[in-house]
């Protein structure tokens, strides 16, 4: 089988940390860089011995030395990096999150669909063999019923108002960035929440900053949550079931270890030893669809990633958090999603 030939759009961070990880992947190419700047470009080739420099992203798009393209930029230029590279039949790996809001996240489903071409939202965490461990545990019942899910990612960002986590024109605010991770765990196990209850803190760049996210689903489960640009926390992820308990400990998204403990006190403490972050694994994910023809992931689907948006727009609602160019929605929104939610919304 032919290797996988990769292109990678934008020079930023993640983008320097997937390539780092790019040679742990079992397969695959990395053969191109695409970069609005030369010398980033330049660079960014040398560092990883990567053939092919871009110094505009249409290049890379259009190249047909690439199968597979990689966006690492910042959110707000997702969707239309995105449709660019379905329109020109490139397989797609896209940041998290896939877009600012679920319309155009199924916009882009559709498209793929259409031209029966890969897309995945790259949510790395889901591919993590820690993750895949607590799966095992949970289905095979080590815990018993699974009734709650406490996670949180929180860190302390850069105050410059123009850094992209702070500047609405960039999609910048907790939830999207980070906020993301802890709905997404939560959704892995319980499915989309049938309540949904914030606190949020909007900073003086007017986007969330800090905030608190309750999940609730019929049957009685629970999420509670935790996402926050201004504090320190140990972020990890416990898992409450009738029989026992999981934790993953700190810096659970991209954890090495897990520990299960059961309700007669008996522990296994389960340990991965992979060499770099992580991100090879939704590398190889990505292969390994594409070699075997699939439109998507069967482990982070089209479904999994249109419900996380859809609960983030719904938490956007709830705490009044909307983007530049997005009014010409709201009419819509409103009539697309559920109002189980109470308001809370505090200015810092
Ligand atoms: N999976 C993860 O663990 C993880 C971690 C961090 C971030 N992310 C995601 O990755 C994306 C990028 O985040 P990042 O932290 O890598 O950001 P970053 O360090 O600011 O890099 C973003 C890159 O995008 C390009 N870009 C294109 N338009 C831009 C614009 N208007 N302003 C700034 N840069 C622009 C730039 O590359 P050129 O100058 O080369 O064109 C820039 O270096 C975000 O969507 C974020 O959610 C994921």
């Amino acid at each position: 089988m032919k290797q996988v030939r990769w292109g990678i759009i934008g020079t930023g961070n993640i983008a320097r940390r997937f390539a780092s990880d790019f040679c742990y992947a079992k397969s695959g190419e990395l053969r191109a860089i695409a970069s609005r700047d030369k010398s980033s470009a330049d660079a960014f080739s040398a560092d990883f011995d990567i053939e092919l420099a871009f110094v505009d992203y249409f290049s890379l798009i259009n190249s047909h030395e690439v199968d597979v393209v990689y966006i690492a930029t910042p959110h707000t230029s997702h969707y239309d990096l995105t449709k660019a590279c379905l329109l020109a039949g490139k397989a797609v790996l896209c940041e998290k999150p896939l877009t600012l809001n679920a319309i155009q996240s199924k916009e882009l489903y559709d498209l793929a669909a259409e031209k029966n071409i890969f897309l995945m939202e790259a949510m790395w965490t889901r591919f993590n063999p820690v993750i895949e461990q607590v799966i095992e545990w949970v289905e095979e019942g080590e815990i018993g019923e699974l009734h709650s899910i406490q996670a949180s990612f929180n860190f302390v960002a850069p105050t410059d108002p123009n850094h992209r986590l702070l500047d609405p024109k960039l999609g910048g605010g907790a939830l999207l960035d980070i906020g993301i991770y802890p709905v997404f765990l939560a959704q892995l196990f319980f499915g989309k929440p049938d309540f949904i209850q914030n606190q949020a803190v909007i900073g003086d760049t007017e986007v969330d900053i800090f905030e608190q996210i309750l999940l609730g689903w019929e049957n009685g489960q629970l999420a509670s949550l935790e996402a926050s640009l201004i504090s320190c926390n140990p972020n990890r992820a416990t898992f409450s079931g009738s029989k026992g308990y999981i934790e993953i400990d700190s810096e659970w998204f991209k954890a090495k270890s897990c520990r299960m403990v059961s309700s007669e006190q008996q522990e296994r403490v389960i340990e991965f030893d992979f060499p770099g972050e992580g991100y090879q694994f939704e590398v190889d994910e990505v292969n390994r669809c594409l070699i075997e023809g699939l439109q998507e992931s069967p482990n982070h689907s089209r479904q999994d990633s249109l419900e996380l948006i859809a609960t983030l727009d719904e938490i956007r609602q709830d705490i009044g958090l909307s983007y530049p160019g997005e009014a010409e929605h709201d009419d819509h929104e409103e009539d697309i999603h559920d109002h189980h939610h109470e308001h809370h919304h505090h200015k810092h």
